[in-house]
């Protein structure tokens, strides 16, 4: 049977807890079709939330607490929760879970379920259909939780998750959270730590399942999310959108020193006393080895192209790619004047150079001649 350990982070919880135990590990989780534990993380809190969770697990072995340590903050309590839960208590999937009822416990089955059923990743989503936030919430706390997922989602390009904050979630173990860099990371003791973990469970899962949640109000207490907590999160979304789009961004700088190489040399060229055709195609060509070279030690450098023999076999295929490029631009343009006239050719220039020509050499670049992307079906293959 799968092992699954719900990882809770609680500070000051005593009286949620208690009821958790209650309601939580004797009614909920006995009816779930997988060993399912509760790990508490506290952070020496001054009630007596460990007392009871200690007490607990006198007379139940699913339920356990540690100390977080002395670095204080959620983030830092999950990832002390995790490393216990696999290294400790052999899980082979963790849950991210609140103390305080805002995450109800009858929400946790059909997690679990959508886990057995194949899912590496399953959030526990507000923002689908069956999921919502508080009715009684003010408007502009409605709109700040609504726009800031979507400002999420957009800058991490994300548009099929549509809950990237939420603080109820199922990672696999194997695969997903042990290929995860915990120790890295970012923004532990704040809640912006979330996004940092949803991203990079998401790099790793092949099945990523979003689970209705119904979002309750806060019982007892208060939250201790701020606008503090809300800058720090766009700004770890901000930097993780820029990372991976950043290998995007080099290869149109290169496009573009290419682009500068090719218009000079002509120029030049010209200048030299060239015939036009000639010159043209030289320019082309040094644009060519211009895109080749850079391309080789800058946006791909991490899979750089080395040695005499292959750098030349490369550096042919890399003309074959480009000569593809030059066909696409010289079918579509003239196709594209004729649609809308020549005063538009720069409008079409620009259509086919964004839309067909970056797009097409981007995908031979990394799936043909420096092969950073597998195909799904080449993937399997190799694991
Ligand atoms: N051990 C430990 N240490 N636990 C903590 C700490 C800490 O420093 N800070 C908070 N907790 C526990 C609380 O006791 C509670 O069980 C849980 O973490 C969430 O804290 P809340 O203060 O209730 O957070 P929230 O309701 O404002 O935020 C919720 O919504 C956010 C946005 O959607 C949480 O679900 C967040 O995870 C989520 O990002
Ligand atoms: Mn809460």
């Amino acid at each position: 049977m799968d092992k699954v350990v719900i990882v809770m982070p609680a500070w000051n919880e005593s009286d949620n807890i208690k009821r958790m135990i209650a309601e939580l590990v004797d009614k909920e989780l006995p009816q779930i079709n997988a060993e399912m534990h509760l790990l508490v993380v506290d952070n020496y809190s001054k009630d007596d939330t460990a007392k009871i969770v200690e007490e607990a697990s006198k007379t139940r072995n699913n339920v356990h607490i540690i100390q977080q340590g002395d670095k204080s903050g959620l983030g830092w309590a999950y990832i002390a929760g995790f490393k216990y839960a696999v290294s400790k208590l052999g899980a082979d999937a963790v849950m991210e879970m609140d103390a305080d009822f805002q995450h109800p416990p009858r929400f946790v089955k059909p997690m679990v379920e959508a886990y057995l059923e194949g899912a590496d990743y399953v959030i526990g989503s507000r923002y689908i259909p069956g999921g919502s936030i508080p009715k009684e919430w003010a408007f502009f706390r409605k709109f700040i939780s609504f726009a800031g997922n979507l400002f999420i989602r957009l800058v991490l390009l994300k548009p099929r998750i549509h809950d990237l904050t939420t603080g109820f979630r199922l990672t696999r173990v194997k695969g997903v959270l042990d290929k995860m860099d915990l120790d890295n990371l970012m923004e532990p003791g704040r809640f912006a730590h979330k996004v940092h973990l949803l991203y990079q469970a998401i790099k790793n899962s092949k099945k990523v399942v979003e689970v209705p949640l119904e979002f309750a109000s806060r019982t007892q207490e208060k939250s201790k999310f701020n606008t503090k907590e809300m800058i720090a999160t766009f700004k770890v979304a901000i930097i993780l959108g820029i990372k991976d789009k950043i290998r995007f961004i080099k290869f149109g700088t290169v496009g573009f020193l290419g682009f500068m190489v090719n218009f000079i040399g002509i120029r030049v060229f010209r200048g030299m006393g060239l015939a036009e055709t000639l010159a043209w195609l030289f320019a082309t060509e040094l644009a060519i080895i211009n895109n080749y070279t850079l391309n080789n030690i800058w946006t791909f450098k991490e899979a750089k192209i080395g040695g005499l023999g292959k750098t030349i076999f490369k550096f042919l295929q890399f003309n074959v790619t480009s000569a593809g490029a030059l066909a696409i631009q010289s079918i579509f343009g003239p196709l594209g004047v004729r649609l809308v006239g020549v005063r538009f050719d720069w409008l079409v220039l620009a259509v086919v150079v964004v839309l067909m020509v970056l797009p097409y050499n981007y995908l031979m670049y990394n799936l043909v001649i420096w092969k950073t992307w597998k195909l799904p079906w080449a993937k399997k293959a190799n694991a």
